[in-house]
């Protein structure tokens, strides 16, 4: 199946998911979006308020700030696909259950599957535990780990994984933005490195 084909699957199956008892309490599930040719995904953790309610991803104040950092990495949303580890908000957005991320991940490894991306950032403690759990590398926290490169093995497909804060720890501390900016320019560095396709 071409990966368009199997992106718009995932993407009707999950905005009628009942599979966690997260669906009594959404507004829109977050199938996630972007290019379904893209060599680079960002994976981030759950929906917040604004993209419960537009069902569309990091279209909040931490998805304006996730624009801004794109920018200074040179990159733009149309070469980007952003993607979820829960594909519905958690009520007051509270931390993803492990019952709920082990319910819903499989329709993120089908989405990473499909686009086959060559590096994967991902945003903040939950995404990163958990392509580290696929990966089957050890995860000891995201300030441990962020900001570095790990060449893995995820899914059967060889990627680059970048771990970073969430950006809406940029919204709430001066450092961690500061830090965020850092890990974004570093990335820049990366895709032109690994010869990624953009612009
Ligand atoms: N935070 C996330 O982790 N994902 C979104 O889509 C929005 C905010
Ligand atoms: Fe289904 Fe995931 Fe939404 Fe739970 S969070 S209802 S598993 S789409």
């Amino acid at each position: 199946m071409p990966k368009e084909e199997i992106l718009e699957a995932v993407a009707s199956e999950v905005k009628v998911c009942v599979k966690c008892g997260l669906w009594r309490t959404r507004k829109n599930a977050v199938p996630g979006e972007g290019n379904p040719n893209a060599e680079i995904m960002f994976v981030g953790e759950a929906p917040g308020y604004w993209e419960d309610v537009k069902g569309r991803p990091f279209v909040g104040a931490a998805g304006k700030f996730l624009d801004m950092l794109s920018v200074e990495a040179g990159l733009s949303r149309s070469e980007v696909f952003i993607g979820n580890v829960l594909k519905c908000r958690p009520p007051g957005n509270r931390e993803p259950l492990p019952s709920e991320i082990q319910t819903c991940t499989p329709y993120l490894d089908r989405q990473i599957k499909a686009i086959a991306p060559k590096l994967i950032v991902t945003l903040g403690n939950h995404s990163t535990a958990y392509i580290f759990s696929r990966a089957g590398l050890p995860f000891n926290g995201i300030t441990q780990t962020r900001g570095k490169f790990y060449q893995v093995n995820v899914l059967g497909l060889f990627v680059t994984v970048f771990p970073t804060f969430h950006p809406a720890a940029g919204l709430y501390s001066a450092k961690y933005k500061q830090q965020l900016i850092e890990d974004f320019r570093l990335l820049k560095t990366k895709i032109h490195e690994m010869g990624l396709m953009v612009g």
